[in-house]
């Protein structure tokens, strides 16, 4: 990264700085988790976090409380889809369609499209609940610097327009498909993406930054999970939080001479940000593999267009 997009970053995340300290603090009223979610029902896998999340399997939540709930709220639910990159139009066809069916179906989405050129939107039958819109990224020389000019352009949505149009909103990567209903019990302050491959393995394997220099280092013997990096979800104010630290991370590893991952940089902010709801590995299936016995129902696959 040269030296003008590195002054450019700085300047930018001291702006978002500046701009946060206006932005509205609102509390969202949460449901009790005894009134919708029952860890026991899924004795084989790990249903709540050390810090007493809800860890989502297909069985531990009562659909039916949630909805009840989120219908009298009104609520409005926004969706980022970062289609940038090689495949972004062969990725982002699938995605709206899947999404247009299996998310939060019956209550408000407003779809964000963020795509890096200027490719036909796929079509896609207008109906009231469902709104698109797309925004331009630019994200001149290409994936090697990660997500940071999808994400920098997403902090600035956020702030202009999204905060005042939707209550929750989620981020996502387009190499993804919805196979299922993926509904309000997914909702949360912040939300996490359990990584599938790293939920069945040990620990101290993890992927974390290990170098002490990296703003994204999780020294050995630290860490609770490993999250993917697909999938980021929570209300508009804590989306933006995290995606100031993520930029400034960047700028921290720029300044010390390293390059760290997003999915990294992600894992560090989760870990010392707990997330209020991780959502299990049904969540996102790696449609290359079959799943083991405790993915009884994969809501969301993806593809990952490696080298055959
Ligand atoms: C629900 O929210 C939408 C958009 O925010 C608004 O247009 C509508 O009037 C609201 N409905 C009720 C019943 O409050």
């Amino acid at each position: 990264m040269n030296l003008k997009r590195m002054l450019l970053l700085v300047l930018f995340v001291f702006s978002l700085m500046l701009v946060k300290r206006y932005f509205r603090n609102y509390q969202v009223e949460e449901l009790q988790l005894s009134d919708w979610f029952q860890p026991r029902k899924r004795p084989d896998v790990i249903t709540k976090t050390d810090w007493l999340a809800p860890v989502l399997w297909e069985g531990t939540f009562d659909r039916r409380v949630l909805e009840k709930h989120y219908r009298r709220r009104n609520i409005t639910v926004g969706l980022a889809v970062f289609a940038t990159g090689r495949f972004a139009e062969e990725n982002l066809r699938p995605f709206l369609h899947s999404a247009n069916k299996h998310f939060m179906t019956g209550y408000r989405v407003i779809f964000y499209v963020m795509a890096d050129a200027s490719f036909p939107l796929p079509h896609i039958q207008p109906s009231p609940l469902r709104t698109f819109k797309v925004f331009k990224v630019d994200t001149g020389s290409g994936w090697p610097d990660g997500p940071l000019e999808p994400m920098k352009s997403l902090s600035e949505h956020i702030i202009s327009h999204i905060q005042h149009e939707v209550d929750f909103l989620f981020s996502m990567a387009a190499n993804q498909v919805f196979q299922s209903e993926f509904g309000v019990e997914t909702l949360g302050p912040t939300v996490a993406q359990l990584h599938a491959w790293w939920y069945f393995r040990n620990t101290k394997n993890f992927p974390y930054e290990r170098r002490p220099a990296s703003a994204a280092c999780v020294p050995f013997g630290q860490g609770d999970f490993y999250y993917g990096s697909l999938m980021v979800g929570g209300t508009p104010r804590n989306i933006l939080d995290f995606i100031e630290n993520y930029l400034n991370g960047v700028i921290h590893d720029i300044k010390n001479g390293l390059h760290s991952t997003y999915e990294k940089h992600l894992n560090k902010y989760f870990y010392l940000n707990k997330p209020s709801k991780l959502l299990s590995p049904e969540y996102s299936w790696d449609l290359a593999f079959s799943p083991p016995p405790q993915v009884r129902y994969v809501k969301v696959g993806h593809i990952s267009h490696r080298k055959l």
